[in-house]
């Protein structure tokens, strides 16, 4: 009895894996900018997009089986380019006085903290790019750009700034 309820789970479980491989490798649009996250700043918008297009990368070699080598360098790729994304957000706020700063700059911190470690623990071959890793990623970066990036976004347009510069 037990034997067969494992037998089924095991077969149930089997089929999901199945299902979501046939899932991720069509979902090529999980890193897609869109229209919605602009945050009326063109130059950040241009990041932004520069940015999904590197967690793109990473997440078409995740899901077509790339060896460690490929997905290596997709990663170093994305998080180089987080880290001067960031530098660029937070020294525009600065230079602009943005009151929002503080608690702008402990999101980025801990996303900056987040993906250092997770390298970390991938070059050591303690950890592998998963859909659901990607999957946390996407929605941070949307909630992040959606909210956080768009109250900046509206400050400095507020304010005049030129905005194709950061
Ligand atoms: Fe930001
Ligand atoms: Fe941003």
């Amino acid at each position: 009895m037990v034997n067969r309820k494992r037998a089924r789970f095991t077969c149930w479980e089997g089929g999901l894996r199945k299902l979501m491989r046939s899932a991720d490798i069509e979902d090529v649009s999980l890193f897609v900018w869109k229209e919605e996250y602009g945050v009326n700043f063109p130059a950040i918008d241009t990041q932004h997009k520069r940015w999904f297009a590197l967690a793109h990368e990473m997440h078409q070699a995740a899901v077509t089986g790339k060896g460690k080598d490929v997905l290596s360098k997709t990663l170093s790729d994305f998080i180089a380019y987080t880290t001067t994304h960031f530098a660029a957000e937070e020294n525009l706020m600065l230079a602009h006085d943005y009151p929002g700063y503080g608690q702008h700059k402990v999101q980025h911190d801990a996303m900056a903290g987040k993906l250092t470690d997770f390298q970390r623990q991938f070059e050591a071959g303690r950890a592998t790019l998963t859909l659901e890793l990607l999957q946390f990623l996407k929605a941070w970066l949307s909630r992040h750009i959606s909210t956080t990036d768009q109250d900046m976004g509206a400050y400095l347009s507020a304010e005049g700034l030129p905005a194709h510069r950061t």
